[in-house]
């Protein structure tokens, strides 16, 4: 998973590293997304600093031009964009079998939803990542603020069912039964099967960065039955930053438990 779909346009290219390499994307006129390496073949430059000419990246240095003609020495990437998520595919990295799409959880009708996209960068790898987000018991204790009357109600090997009161304000709560499963190895996703909120899901990718460096791209597409969400479905615009905000609070806390435990697994003191 690269980055939220919203934040690569055909305006300005967008630079991230992935598994290590270096990476630019962009769109198309029409919209489509590209991503190719980020490094120019001709002497090396960043490419996430060229322009955006017609669907074709121009190198800064010396105006080479990369677009859909392959240029000896570097060559775009597969990628996906889901409408919420854009994805590239590495198939030199990873040792995992590539597929045509990714594989993605069940999401409410885009047209009846509301998503909102939060990055956070930590110190540690995916797998602390994924730790955190399956550890379903840390919730009320960790994030009193959020998160409270917390019961793990069944835990298979796929899923767990957990039941919880979502903290709106001081004595104000909303009870839900979430769904937690992992439909690939650095994705985990939760699924509001009951209560406020119900077809909501959460997906949580933590994508690496470098050794010891992940990024948690994290998409919230909220949906309700109730009338008041088709209004705010209206004013999405301003509803957003509100939900980046409440995800990345969530996130500074499980950040440090991830690379809490990233820390410990790496000097060999984690216990497990
Ligand atoms: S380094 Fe890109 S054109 Fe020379
Ligand atoms: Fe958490």
């Amino acid at each position: 998973m690269l980055a939220a779909s919203s934040e690569i346009t055909s305006a300005k290219p967008f630079g991230r590293h992935v598994a290590g390499q270096e990476l630019v994307a962009w769109r198309t006129p029409d919209g489509e997304l590209r991503v190719g390496p980020g490094a120019c073949p001709h002497l090396g430059a960043p490419l996430c600093d060229a322009a955006v000419d017609s669907g074709a990246l121009v190198c800064r240095w010396h105006g080479l031009s990369l677009g859909d003609k392959p240029t000896a020495g570097w060559k775009r990437y597969p990628a996906h964009d889901d409408g919420v998520l854009a994805w590239v595919r590495l198939d030199h990295v990873g040792g995992e079998v590539p597929l045509a799409e990714p594989v993605l959880p069940e999401r409410p009708p885009r047209a009846e939803a509301i998503s909102a996209v939060a990055t956070v960068l930590g110190r540690c790898e995916p797998e602390d990542v994924v730790f955190n987000r399956l550890d379903p018991w840390h919730g009320a204790w960790f994030h009193p603020y959020s998160f409270a009357e917390l019961r793990v109600l069944d835990a298979g090997e796929e899923e767990f069912l957990v039941e919880v009161t979502f903290r709106l304000a001081k004595n104000v709560g909303v009870p839900v039964l979430a769904r937690f499963s992992c439909p690939e190895p650095r994705t985990v996703v939760m699924h509001i099967v009951e209560g406020e909120g119900v077809g909501s899901v959460v997906e949580t990718h933590a994508t690496p960065i470098a050794p010891g460096r992940t990024a948690v791209i994290e998409a919230t597409i909220a949906h309700s039955p109730r009338p008041g969400f088709a209004y705010a479905r209206r004013v999405a615009g301003a509803v957003r930053p509100a939900m980046r905000w409440a995800a990345k609070r969530l996130w500074r806390d499980d950040i440090a438990y991830a690379e809490r435990r990233f820390a410990l697994r790496k000097d060999g003191r984690w216990p497990g």
